[in-house]
């Protein structure tokens, strides 16, 4: 089953406090998008037909040049206001049976949660995602800081990507936002299985992996400075 990995990479990072958009911040010498494509096609598991790469409308030609020596197609499309925005830009070219859809700013993601993902595909599920249990107590809290309630971990987990699907499913849980950008549906969605829980269809967990984190906070630079220069 041939895949498309579509990589939304168009995020500004305004978390992260750099002085360019997030994937593009250096990571021992190396971009953090650069990383994550070489993750992708160091993920043998995939029958990789083209890497989706989409990014600030700036950066489409330097992208496109550092990524032509690629063992496979790459398409770099420019991105939305939205992370939503931008996976739908991608998912204009997603050819295959299958498609994946990994942030770029996880750029150590190993090689096995790409394994979990693709085999749950292949088993039938039309999504899967990968997802940790949550470690730390959780509670809910109100506007004034006041806490509310606690919450039962035991039945939540942190959702990472790849987040896999069947292309026709793909386009169910984008149907929506395909149809009517500018509409709400799809705001304030921060993955892309949301959409398919919301058009109703089945989404499987299999086991995510810590070394998946998203970068997000300088903490999170810290560390992923620190993993690439051999520290794990
Ligand atoms: O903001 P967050 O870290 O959750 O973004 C996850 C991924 O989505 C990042 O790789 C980021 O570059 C991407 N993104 C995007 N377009 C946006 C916002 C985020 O491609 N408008």
């Amino acid at each position: 089953m041939t895949t498309s990995v579509i990589i939304p990479a168009a995020g500004s990072g305004t978390r992260l406090g750099e002085d360019r958009p997030k994937a593009f911040v250096d990571v021992g010498g190396v971009s953090i998008l650069s990383r994550t494509v070489a993750s992708v096609l160091a993920a043998d598991c995939l029958d990789l037909d083209r890497i989706i790469v989409v990014v600030p409308d700036h950066l489409i030609d330097p992208v496109t040049d550092d990524l032509r020596i690629a063992p496979c197609e790459v398409v770099v499309v420019p991105g939305g206001a939205e992370r939503t925005d931008s996976v739908r830009a991608g998912a204009e070219h997603v050819t295959g049976e299958f498609v994946l859809v990994h942030d770029a700013a996880r750029p150590f993601t190993p090689p096995a949660v790409f394994d979990r993902v693709v085999a749950a595909l292949r088993a039938g599920h039309p999504v899967v995602v990968p997802g940790l249990p949550v470690v730390d107590t959780l509670k809910r809290v109100d506007e004034h800081g006041r806490i509310g309630a606690t919450v039962d971990r035991s039945v939540l987990r942190a959702i990472q990507t790849p987040q896999g699907f069947h292309a026709d499913a793909l386009v169910t849980a984008y149907g929506n936002t395909v149809s009517a950008p500018d509409s709400a549906v799809g705001a304030n969605t921060t993955d892309d299985a949301a959409l398919a829980e919301r058009a109703g269809l089945p989404v499987y967990l299999v086991d995510g992996d810590p070394d998946a984190f998203k970068i997000t906070t300088p903490w999170d630079l810290r560390l992923a400075r620190a993993m690439a220069q051999g520290w794990d």
